[in-house]
């Protein structure tokens, strides 16, 4: 079922543990997300970037494959269908396609500019019940070709767009996209801490899920971390079960081939396979499994 994710996320931030998100690029993934999710009883956040909604056909297709996916199997558990890093102009383009959730990355404005623009977006959200995240303090690493050094979000700027009444924020603390290399200083929980007093019990978003260790992840989490993207981590185990499979030569193009395992149906399932049991090991460190009608109470 298609909600938004305001009160699911609320639920998290309450009971102590987070939702993940996770990105979706075609079909598979987005299965195996919405079937992972089932499997454990947990709310989940589905999410496109712009660049994997142009990529996927557009975001009305997106829109509509998640709809349909989640009707066709069933889904049991509450799925938001999010906005990952959009610009004002894809926020727009989404609330119109029948996302449940936007996420506005203001964070390249200055703060006055980044406030007026959220501020029209929360509107714009909340007039059509979607929920609304904002980011202050860019995310470092490299995602849809944009590049930013991983940024310490000053906790007064995230008081001022948590006041502007988004439903959740994202606030850099040494996080970055991708993977993190070996000399990366870890989260700064000093500051983590700081923005969780000031910012009024909102939920907070940790970007850059992929290879922070699960330590930090449990600590970020009683640290008011209520949602944790990830992304990379579901490519990573995407291409190395593909190339396992080509490897063994289990898509030749040979007669011998009587499996015919370079049937797309086949030939992608390792792959399938291998996020859906990321998104269920995610699942299960976040602390989300079996609280899908937790959301209910929010
Ligand atoms: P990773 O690719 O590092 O998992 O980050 C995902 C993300 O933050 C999407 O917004």
């Amino acid at each position: 079922m298609l909600v938004n994710a305001t009160s699911m996320l609320r639920a998290a931030k309450a009971h102590h543990y987070a939702v993940g998100h996770f990105n979706t690029n075609n079909l598979e993934w987005s299965k195996a997300i919405l079937l992972g999710a089932n499997e454990t009883n947990s709310p989940v956040i589905i999410s496109s970037s712009a660049g994997a909604g142009k990529y996927m056909g557009g975001f009305k297709t997106v829109a509509n494959m998640v709809r349909c996916l989640d009707e066709f199997l069933q889904i049991k558990v509450p799925v938001a269908l999010h906005l990952d890093h959009g610009t004002y102009d894809a926020c727009k383009a989404c609330v119109e396609a029948g996302f449940t959730s936007i996420m506005f990355d203001g964070s390249s404005f200055e703060l006055n500019e980044n406030i007026a623009k959220t501020k029209e977006l929360v509107n714009l959200a909340h007039n059509k019940g979607l929920s609304i995240e904002a980011e202050v303090g860019a995310i470092g690493g490299t995602e849809d070709g944009v590049t930013a050094d991983g940024e310490v979000a000053n906790p007064k700027d995230c008081a001022k767009i948590a006041a502007l009444g988004v439903d959740f924020l994202a606030a850099g603390i040494g996080n970055i996209h991708g993977l993190y290399p070996k000399d990366w200083k870890g989260l700064n929980f000093e500051v983590l801490e700081k923005i969780n007093q000031v910012t009024n019990k909102i939920p907070l978003v940790l970007h850059g899920g992929t290879g922070i260790p699960d330590k930090q992840i449990i600590r970020a989490i009683k640290n008011g971390i209520s949602k944790i993207n990830v992304n990379t981590d579901c490519q990573l185990v995407f291409a190395e079960a593909m190339i396992k499979y080509c490897a063994e030569g289990k898509a030749d193009a040979t007669l011998d081939n009587v499996d015919k395992g370079y049937d797309p149906r086949k030939l992608l399932k390792p792959g399938f396979e291998a996020i859906k049991a990321k998104v269920i090991e995610k699942i299960k460190l976040f602390g989300s499994e079996n609280k899908a009608d937790d959301y209910l109470n929010f």
